[in-house]
C-alpha cells in the first residue's frame, strides 16, 4: 500500500473485534496479509478520561485510563495500518477522541452496527441507525475535525431503499470509505448474509465499500476472500470470525496450522505483555472446539502469561524476554545524566535516585526540605505521585513556593520517589540534604543526625500532616491491582522463519 493517507480500495482488513482485536491480533494479522487491522470499539466516554503515554520499555503508546488500565496500545509498526474503531453517540465527545489518538493511528472508525444492548442503550452502534441526523452530525465533525481518514461500519437496513439512502448520506458526510456488515440488526451471526444488499450499496455509492460478514460459510480461506470481494461488488474485504479463528486466513500461503498461529499470537502477547486474561481468551476463541483437549485445559488453568507460555513451550522465549525488558529498563535509567538539570515545561527535573544507605539513620532529604522550608517561612512542601503502567513504578513531583521538582527516575516504592524529588529540589536551590559526610547544616537538630531520638519525630510530624489525599492515592493505587493492567516487557532477538508470521522486534 501507498504510504500517506490510508486507502481503503482493494484491501483486505481484519475486523473490529472487542477483546480480540487488541496489539497481538493486530500485529499477527499484519504479518499474515491483511491490509488494515482495526482495533476493538472503544467507548468514547472511557477513552476521553485516558492519558497518552509513550512507553520507552515496550516502544509502544498507551492511552492509559485514570485507574492505570491501558485502554489502547499501539506501535510504530501499525502506525499507518491501523483504525481506531470508537463506540459515541456524541459528536463533540467523538472528536475529543478522534484528536487524542490521531497521531498514533491510520483512520478514526465510528461504530455504527453493534447490536448489544450495552451499545445501542447509549444510543451507540445499531441505535445510531435509526438516528441519519446524529450519523451526519458526528461524521461531519470527525471529517472537518481531524487530519486522518474517517470511515464507519455500518450494518443493512429492512429495506434496500433505506439501506442505500442512509449509505449515500454517509458518503455525503465526506467518509474515506463504509463498512458494509450485510446482516440486519436483528439478524445473528449465523444467519444468511444479504450479498445482494452489499452489491447494491456498492453500485449506488463511490467511494470504497467494505465487504463484511462472510465468514460463517463464504471466508474459509485465503482464495475465499477474493471470492467474497467479487460476490459482494464490493471494493474491499473485512474479516471477524474467520480471522480470530486462524489469523493465517490473510496469507496466501495459508492456512497454517493453528499451533503454529497460536505461538505467533502468544510471542506477541508476551512481547507486549498482553493481559493474561485478554491472551486467554484470544487463545480460547482459537482452540475452538478443542478448548477441552489437553492443551485447552492447560490454556484455561493459565493465570499468567508465563503459564501460558509453559502451556505452549514458549518458556526460554519468555524467559528471554523478561531478560530483555529488565535490560532496556536499566539501560534507560541509567542513560540519564545525574545531577544536570533540565526544565520539563515547568518542572525542574534531574536523574536522581534516592539511595537510603547514604543518610544517616532518621535523617532524610524530605525533612531536610521540611525544615527549610520552614526556616525560610515557607509553605510545606507538597508532594504529587504517579505510578506508571508498565511497571507500576512511583514519581513524585514536590511543590514548593510555587516551583516544582522532580526525578527522571521511577522509584520502586513511593517513599523513595519523594525523598528522590526532595533530592532535586534541595540540590535545585543549593540546600544541603543531610547526606553522610555533608557538612552539617545545622538544619535538622543534632540528637536526630546522631541517631537518639526515639524516632524520626520531624518526618513523622510531615507525614501527619499529609493530607487525606495521600492516603487516597495510596488506597487508590493498590486497589488499581493489575486488573487490565499491562506491564512493560521486551523481548529476544527471534530467527526468521521461512514462510512464517516473523515478530519483529
Ligand atoms: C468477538 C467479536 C467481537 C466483535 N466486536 C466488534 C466491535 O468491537 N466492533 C464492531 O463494529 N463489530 C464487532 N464485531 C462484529 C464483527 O466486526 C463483524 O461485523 C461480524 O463478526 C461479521 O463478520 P464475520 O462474518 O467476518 O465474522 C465483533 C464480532 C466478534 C465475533
Amino acid at each position: 500500500m501507498a504510504a500517506g493517507r490510508l486507502s481503503f480500495s482493494n484491501i483486505t482488513a481484519l475486523a473490529p473485534m472487542v477483546r480480540v482485536g487488541t496489539l497481538p491480533m493486530r500485529l499477527l494479522a499484519l504479518d499474515y496479509g491483511a491490509d488494515v487491522v482495526y482495533c476493538e470499539e472503544l467507548i468514547d466516554i472511557k477513552m476521553a478520561q485516558c492519558h497518552r503515554v509513550v512507553n520507552e520499555v515496550l516502544e509502544t503508546v498507551d492511552f492509559v485510563a485514570p485507574d492505570e488500565r491501558v485502554m489502547f496500545r499501539t506501535c510504530e509498526r501499525e502506525k499507518d495500518r491501523v483504525i481506531f474503531q470508537m463506540g459515541t453517540a456524541d459528536p463533540d465527545r467523538a472528536l475529543t477522541v478522534a484528536r487524542l489518538v490521531e497521531k498514533d493511528v491510520a483512520a478514526v472508525d465510528v461504530n455504527m452496527g453493534c447490536p448489544k444492548e450495552y451499545s445501542t442503550k447509549g444510543g451507540m452502534g445499531a441505535a445510531l441507525l435509526s438516528d441519519p441526523d446524529k450519523i451526519e452530525a458526528i461524521l461531519k465533525k470527525l471529517v472537518t475535525g481531524v487530519s486522518i481518514p474517517v470511515t464507519c461500519k455500518i450494518r443493512i437496513l429492512p429495506s434496500l431503499e433505506e439501506t442505500i439512502s442512509l449509505v449515500r448520506r454517509i458518503e455525503e458526510t465526506g467518509v474515506a470509505a463504509v463498512a458494509v456488515h450485510g446482516r440486519l440488526k436483528e439478524e445473528r451471526p449465523r444467519h444468511p448474509l444479504h450479498c445482494d444488499y452489499i452489491q447494491a450499496v456498492a453500485r449506488a455509492v463511490s467511494i470504497p465499500v467494505i465487504a463484511n460478514g462472510g465468514s460463517l460459510d463464504l471466508v474459509k480461506t485465503n482464495g475465499d476472500i477474493e471470492e467474497f470481494r467479487r460476490a459482494t461488488g464490493a471494493s474491499s474485504v473485512m474479516l471477524a470470525r474467520a480471522a480470530m479463528w486462524n489469523a493465517s486466513v490473510f496469507s496466501d500461503q495459508g492456512p497454517f496450522p493453528l499451533e503454529r498461529v497460536m505461538e505467533d499470537y502468544l510471542k506477541y502477547a508476551i512481547r507486549y505483555t498482553n493481559h493474561a486474561f485478554n491472551t486467554k481468551y484470544c487463545l480460547c476463541q482459537m482452540l475452538r472446539d478443542k478448548v477441552e483437549s489437553p492443551l485447552g485445559k492447560q490454556v484455561q488453568a493459565a493465570q499468567t502469561n508465563a503459564e501460558l507460555s509453559e502451556a505452549y513451550g514458549l518458556q526460554e522465549f519468555y524467559r528471554l524476554t523478561q531478560e530483555r525488558l529488565q535490560a532496556r529498563r536499566d539501560a534507560l535509567q541509567s542513560g540519564s545524566q545525574p545531577d544536570r538539570l533540565v526544565m520539563d515545561g515547568d518542572v525542574a527535573t534531574m536523574a536522581v535516585k534516592f539511595e537510603r544507605r547514604e543518610y544517616p539513620p532518621h535523617i532524610t532529604p524530605k525533612m531536610f526540605l521540611l525544615e527549610w522550608s520552614r526556616k525560610e517561612k515557607l509553605e510545606q512542601p507538597q508532594y504529587e505521585m504517579v505510578q506508571r503502567s508498565q511497571d507500576r513504578a512511583f514519581q513524585s513531583t514536590v511543590t514548593l513556593a510555587e516551583k516544582r521538582y522532580r526525578s527522571t527516575l521511577w522509584e520502586k516504592s513511593k517513599k523513595f520517589a519523594e525523598q528522590a524529588a526532595a533530592v532535586v529540589c534541595l540540590r535545585v536551590l543549593g540546600v544541603p540534604e543531610g547526606r553522610i559526610g555533608e557538612e552539617d547544616s545545622g538544619l535538622v537538630c543534632k540528637r536526630k543526625r546522631e541517631g537518639k531520638t526515639n524516632g524520626a519525630a520531624e518526618e513523622e510530624a510531615s507525614k501527619k500532616r499529609h493530607t487525606a489525599a495521600d492516603l487516597r492515592q495510596e488506597t487508590d493505587s493498590s486497589k488499581a491491582g493489575n486488573g487490565g493492567r499491562h506491564a512493560a516487557d521486551t523481548p529476544p532477538e527471534q530467527p526468521q522463519r521461512s514462510g512464517r508470521a516473523r515478530i519483529s522486534f
